[in-house]
């Protein structure tokens, strides 16, 4: 395992769109760990293989909770239900968090790491999650989708007490 570099900003890569796996094979399986230990790291709720600059669609996310960590790879989103407008940020853009509007519920057809088809769903923060990491999969951050006027950019120093 090991933590990766996370492209961030002007990265052009961070604009692309991942391409599918094919096989789920060690070199897919180190990527899921490191992906996983490096989102641990910088305490995020999600990251895309291509923020770590793969261009493969996978995406982990954990929210902390009994779920534990959620793997998607190849992940579709077959339903969205509802509108939630909500803070979010990324670990792309250090930070930086806005509000954007996303589904309340989004349900997401993919593999597990063991080959396995799932169906998931989610409402709220999940559902933000999953709507937020499936976007990178598509060349499609955050940022370019906020609401207007209500960026905040939190600098090291305006954290100090
Ligand atoms: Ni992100």
């Amino acid at each position: 395992m090991a933590i990766r570099t996370i492209r961030e900003e002007d990265d052009e890569i961070l604009r692309k769109k991942s391409r599918e796996v094919e096989v789920i094979d060690e070199k897919i399986k180190t990527l899921v760990d490191d992906m996983v230990e490096t989102m641990h790291k910088f305490d995020g709720l999600g990251l895309a293989a291509v923020q770590v600059g793969v261009l493969k669609r996978i995406v982990v996310i954990d929210l902390y909770d009994d779920k534990g960590v959620i793997v998607l790879i190849n992940p579709v989103i077959t339903k969205e239900k509802g509108k939630q407008i909500v803070e979010e940020g990324c670990l792309s853009f250090p930070n930086k968090f806005a509000k954007v509007e996303r589904p309340e519920q989004v349900t997401v057809e993919a593999l597990n790491i063991n080959g396995e088809k799932i169906k998931l769903t989610g409402k709220g923060l999940l559902a933000q999650a999953i709507a937020h990491e499936v976007d990178h999969l598509n060349g499609e951050v955050f940022i370019d989708k906020i609401m207007p006027g209500t960026l905040e950019i939190v600098t090291p120093e305006s954290q100090e007490k």
